[in-house]
């Protein structure tokens, strides 16, 4: 099945079983519920996961005898069923923030006989009534886990969530929490959720950024670095957390070149650089006070310098003041480049 063909359960009932055994995200809400229709929107902002990372995260959850769990993000309903049948539904709250979304995952649960705490509204705030939770698992993914969601653990308890930063690159993170105030933990494997509602990037367009028609003031230079290094899920996430505060945007031409725009969210500098087929150099132009090339060159560099590590190899401890991004053990903190 392809990304955001439409289904409809009763003009094809087989099209639409096929679709809920497939292992694929099917998207249940486009652009905040303002889309509706057969056609795809442009934003899909609800959907039921697909199987495999429901079910690495509930591993990775590791329920088995476990009292409490908070799940952020209801969407259909599917992963709260899950909880509620193994835990009992009286040990399960879930948070949905779209008041017509966690309504119908009310009464689909209702249907299938489970009657979990739904909550309706933000859940970055947890769910302070029914604290202390034994687990918390977030379907929808952060750039900051909301220390709420530490605060209203036991110590000893479980959250897991995918994280990622704003650049790019995001993967599931198990934080065990501690009696001292923090959570810590590894990264688990590679994911790609929606946003929680209000963490969502601003992503002005990048003409937005020029001072007139490209290069405007930009200082040209070039570099031996292809942008096609730049662009794998492992280095997004890399380079991401090394450049906190920028985003890259593609723009393809006709002849399969393209360049790759970097931008930072405070609209202060730009900077692009140019791939074209068999080049061993390409051309760079940055702008403004940060120099966002440099950074994210600097970034991939000590990504590579270190065997390129994959998800695994990276943690993440959230203390009230903020979170720290270590590879291989917490005193190994990853450095920032801007
Ligand atoms: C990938 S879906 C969840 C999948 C779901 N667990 C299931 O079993 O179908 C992500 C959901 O997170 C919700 N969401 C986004 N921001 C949220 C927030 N701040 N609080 C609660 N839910 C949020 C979205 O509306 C969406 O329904």
């Amino acid at each position: 099945m392809r990304q955001g063909e439409a289904v409809n359960r009763h003009a094809d009932p087989a099209a639409w079983w096929k679709a809920v055994y497939s292992d694929v995200p099917l998207t249940t809400q486009w652009d905040d519920g303002d889309h509706s229709g057969d056609r795809r929107g442009t934003t899909p902002t609800s959907s039921n996961s697909p199987p495999t990372m429901v079910f690495s995260m509930l591993a990775a959850l590791d329920v088995d005898g476990a009292g409490r769990v908070l799940e952020i993000g209801t969407g259909t309903g599917w992963n709260a069923a899950l909880l509620s049948h193994r835990l009992g539904a009286g040990n399960v709250v879930t948070a949905e923030v779209d008041e017509e979304t966690a309504a119908e995952a009310r009464r689909r649960l209702g249907r299938a006989g489970f009657r979990p705490t739904s909550v309706v509204g933000d859940g970055a705030k947890g769910h302070p009534e029914g604290a202390p939770f034994d687990r918390v698992i977030a379907t929808c993914s952060v750039g900051e886990v909301p220390y709420a969601w530490v605060a209203q653990s036991r110590p000893g308890g479980v959250i897991v969530a995918p994280w990622g930063p704003g650049y790019g690159g995001e993967a599931v993170v198990r934080l065990t929490v501690g009696d001292d105030g923090m959570a810590s933990g590894r990264f688990v494997g590679s994911s790609a959720f929606m946003r929680l509602r209000r963490q969502r990037a601003f992503r002005p367009g990048s003409l937005e950024y020029l001072s007139g028609p490209w290069p405007a003031d930009g200082a040209e230079s070039s570099t031996s670095l292809s942008p096609e290094e730049l662009g794998g899920w492992p280095a997004m996430f890399a380079i991401g957390v090394q450049v906190p505060g920028a985003f890259p945007r593609i723009e393809r031409y006709a002849d399969g070149s393209y360049t790759l725009w970097l931008h930072d969210t405070a609209v202060t500098s730009w900077a692009t650089a140019d791939w074209e087929p068999g080049r061993g150099s390409y051309e760079v132009v940055q702008s403004g006070p940060r120099r966002l090339w440099g950074e994210v060159e600097a970034a991939w560099s000590w990504w590579d310098d270190r065997g390129r590590p994959g998800f695994e190899r990276f943690g993440l401890t959230v203390s009230p003041d903020g979170h720290s991004v270590w590879l291989d053990s917490p005193d190994h903190p990853v450095p920032l480049r801007d």
